[in-house]
């Protein structure tokens, strides 16, 4: 397509411009120049006069003194479900600086030094019902290192001890940690800001016959023999992240090379589904560096872990966490590997700065996601998950109310936990305003634009206004009608669906359209066209079907397609909501099935939300959560316990 705004590239074809393509390759920004300059100068600008970048997550205070090094010394006790050791910090700081201010949730502080094992004068503040109790240690005129000796209590929300019936092999316990959003203090002393960055190393004892994984480099894989049956691994990432990507998993683990730098984690049980489902990732990271740079963790490897994981994936650095309900066994899934594979640029290089700016983080990856899985898997694939994302959205708009500030990208938390905000909307609004973005200018330029943009601002933070100040005077720039006509401050600003963005369109899930329309007006499930029908094709024919449907119509899809007991979460999900809609109580025990042997927040909310608005529902979703719940991760349980009390539960 021709577009007057796009620039055209020189073809690499061509002899006399092959220079111009090295140059192109090489430096990707400079044929196409992006004055970032400007809106770096204009925000700075901002600050100074005043808006200082706050984050309301964060008790820290970075201005005055900030940890850019951790050095992690912790011991996992099974027994007693707690982490102990501690935490030691390089501290950058003001010359008058008089306290160093981490977040805390639930830990137990033992004692604070310095570098020469001097005690440190500490303070745990009041504890704030959402952020937590602030760690406040003064700090000698030279102080740079401090020491926290701490032990993790007993309702840590970022870790799930599981127990070994939990688990793939059933005879080994499991640990895993989640730290988005603002969970890593329950498990670390940090300041837990995704506006701080900071290298770090660690040394995790576990029982000698579990093994540790981070989100990090290993630095001796086999580990180190300790007193009594333990052993003791280490990590190190050189790296500056954010403290909710810090991330540890201790199990029975084994470990499958996939490629070069790829590979995969799980327990023996499940390494070899695990291996087969996760062969493409290569390809992918190849894709992913094609489009927006090189890959710049070293490794990337996958963990898969027990079922009680409570989302898809977890962008981990060098060690991308995911649930196991990913192994479809047709490698149908993977698009979610391509989702935490591209925040391995959008969130893990280019970082939100708050969590009001979450949708920098989601929006780009769900956009980048597509961007790979249309590389791989081709356009007609790219689409249909762009239509099934769309409809994502359209509900949730619907489910908020189209004039709700939750609909916005940029989101107001004042007082509030970011979780408890959580939507598709600034993953799917976010991928839409690209997408226009990227309609508007060529996607020869936007591409360019993009990869500019992730190399100026890597191992950085970006907001909301700076993100919109580089629209202005880099992507459009002296022109004041693109930025009017795109409607960029409705898109960032405003609630609800912005008009203009066309909703997606996808030829395939249009012949699914017309299989519905066909069982609709009678025909039988068997004669209907599902040949080479993709999980994304059923999904569009499951959300599809006009509900109540008649026993009798569903049992006749059951037998026919075996929706009820398909191994697919994704189908199976799908599946029961449309027999929750229509009544379908023989459904019920495949239901309890799916909700008891899985955690992921993703399928329980909407199902226990479904559950709880029928009459006979709310028994059902008692009963089964009462079992279900010493399952679920903390993250999950938080959630389901709220709706739970909604209806008195
Ligand atoms: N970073 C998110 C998960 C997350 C978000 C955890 C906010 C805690 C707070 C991750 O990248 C994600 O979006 N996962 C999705 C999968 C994806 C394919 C949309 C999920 O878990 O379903
Ligand atoms: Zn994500």
């Amino acid at each position: 397509m021709s577009n007057p705004r796009s620039t055209r590239r020189p073809s690499s074809r061509n002899p006399a411009s092959s220079l111009a393509a090295i140059v192109l390759l090489t430096l990707p920004g400079c044929l196409q120049s992006f004055d970032f300059a400007g809106a770096d100068a204009a925000i700075t600008k901002e600050h100074e006069n005043g808006s200082m970048l706050i984050d309301q997550h964060s008790c820290a205070r970075p201005a005055e003194a900030r940890v850019t090094h951790l050095a992690l010394d912790l011991s996992a006790d099974f027994a007693a479900k707690s982490l102990r050791g501690t935490a030691t910090f390089d501290v950058e700081r003001s010359a008058d600086a008089k306290e160093l201010r981490l977040d805390t949730e639930g830990l137990k502080i033992e004692a604070v030094r310095d570098a020469a094992g001097g005690e440190l004068a500490w303070k745990l503040e009041p504890r704030d019902p959402v952020i937590g109790s602030p760690l406040s240690i003064a700090l000698g005129a030279q102080t740079r290192k401090v020491t926290i000796t701490y032990s993790t209590g007993d309702a840590a929300g970022a870790l799930q001890w599981l127990d070994p019936a939990q688990t793939a092999g059933k005879t080994r316990p499991f640990l895993l940690t989640q730290g988005q959003a603002i969970l890593t203090r329950t498990w670390i002393p940090i300041q837990d800001s995704p506006g701080v960055r900071l290298t770090y190393e660690a040394t995790i004892e576990v029982p000698e016959d579990l093994i540790a994984v981070m989100s990090a480099l290993r630095v001796d894989p086999n580990g180190e023999p300790r007193a009594a049956g333990r052993r003791a691994y280490r990590f190190a990432l050189d790296h500056a992240i954010p403290a909710y990507l810090i991330a540890l998993a201790v199990g029975q683990l084994e470990f499958r090379s996939l490629g070069p730098r790829t590979g995969v984690f799980a327990e023996p049980k499940v390494i070899d589904a695990a291996a087969y489902e996760l062969a493409e990732t290569e390809r992918m990271v190849e894709a992913a560096e094609a489009l927006y740079g090189p890959y710049r963790w070293g490794r990337y490897d996958v963990l898969v872990l027990p079922p009680s994981f409570p989302f898809g994936g977890m962008e981990n650095p060098c060690l991308t966490f995911a649930t196991p309900t990913i192994l479809a066994g047709d490698r149908s899934l993977v698009a979610l590997i391509a989702h935490e594979l591209a925040h391995s640029w959008s969130g893990n290089l280019v970082t939100n700065a708050t969590w009001q700016d979450f949708w920098l983080n989601e929006g780009f990856t769900v956009y980048f996601e597509n961007r790979i899985m249309e590389q791989v898997y081709g356009r007609e694939y790219a689409e249909m998950q762009q239509v099934l994302g769309f409809q994502d959205l359209q509900s949730d708009i619907e489910s908020f109310g189209a004039t709700s500030k939750d609909t916005q990208l940029y989101t107001d938390l004042t007082g509030r936990n970011p979780d408890d905000a959580f939507s598709n909307i600034p993953y799917e609004k976010g991928a839409l305003f690209l997408r226009a973005l990227e309609r508007m200018v060529g996607r020869a330029r936007f591409d360019a634009f993009l990869r500019g943009y992730f190399d100026r601002y890597a191992f950085q933070s970006m907001t909301t206004a700076h993100f919109e100040k580089l629209l202005e005077t880099a992507l459009f720039p002296g022109d004041a009608t693109a930025v009017s006509e795109l409607k960029v401050k409705d898109w960032l600003y405003r609630p609800g669906l912005i008009e203009g963005a066309g909703p997606p369109r996808s030829a395939r899930l249009a012949a699914v359209a017309a299989q519905i329309e066909r069982f609709k007006a009678g025909a039988s499930a068997s004669s209907l066209d599902v040949k080479h029908w993709s999980t994304h094709e059923w999904l569009h024919f499951l959300r599809g079907m006009p509900t109540p449907l008649p026993a009798a119509r569903l049992d006749e899809l059951d037998a026919t397609f075996g929706f009820s007991t398909t191994g697919n979460c994704e189908k199976r999900f799908e599946w029961l909501r449309v027999c929750i809609a229509s009544d379908h109580r023989k459904a019920d025990a495949s239901l309890e099935q799916f909700l008891t042997m899985q955690g992921r927040r993703k399928f329980l909310k909407p199902l226990y939300t479904d559950l709880l608005g029928k009459p006979w529902g709310v028994e059902v979703a008692r009963a089964i959560y009462q079992k279900a719940r010493p399952g679920y991760h903390p993250v999950s349980t938080n959630t389901i316990d709220k709706l739970m009390s909604q209806v008195g539960g």
